[in-house]
C-alpha cells in the first residue's frame, strides 16, 4: 500500500533533528489525528542551506517531512514556501489517501518556519 519511496524514507528518514540556532522554526499540529511536528531551518543568501525535522507523527508523518526536507533543501525561501502536500506526495509516488492528512503536517511546518524567518528578518530591520 505504500510505495517503496515512502517505505524508504520512513526507514532511513534524512535530516531529522533540531538545528540550535536556526533562522526560523514552525511547529504544527494535525487536528485530524493530534501528531505534532516541528521544522527548524537555516537560511543563508536566501536560500535553505539548513532543514531539520522532529516529529512525534505516524510513519507516512516521517516520510514525508524527510521528503519535505530533501525538496526544501538548496532552495531559495520563495521556492520553498511554495512546496505543498501535493508536491510531497508526487515526489514520493504517491500516498494513500487516508495518509494525505499527514504530509500537511511537513508542509504547513515548513511554512510556519518560513514564516517564522521572514518575522524575524522584519525584526532585525527595525
Ligand atoms: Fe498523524 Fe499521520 S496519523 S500524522
Amino acid at each position: 500500500m505504500y510505495s517503496d519511496k515512502v517505505m524508504d524514507h520512513f526507514k532511513n528518514p534524512r535530516n531529522v533533528g533540531e538545528i540550535g540556532d536556526a533562522d526560523g522554526v514552525g511547529t504544527v499540529g494535525n487536528p485530524v489525528c493530534g501528531d505534532m511536528m516541528t521544522m527548524y531551518i537555516k537560511v543563508k543568501d536566501g536560500k535553505i542551506a539548513d532543514i531539520k525535522f522532529k516529529t512525534y507523527g505516524c510513519g507516512a508523518a516521517i516520510a514525508t517531512s524527510s521528503m519535505t526536507t530533501e525538496l526544501a533543501m538548496g532552495k531559495t525561501v520563495e521556492e520553498a514556501d511554495k512546496i505543498t502536500r501535493q508536491s510531497v506526495a508526487n515526489a514520493l509516488d504517491g500516498l494513500p489517501p487516508v495518509k494525505m492528512h499527514c504530509s500537511n503536517l511537513a508542509s504547513d511546518a515548513l511554512h510556519e518556519a518560513i514564516k517564522d524567518y521572514k518575522k524575524k528578518q522584519e525584526e532585525k530591520k527595525k
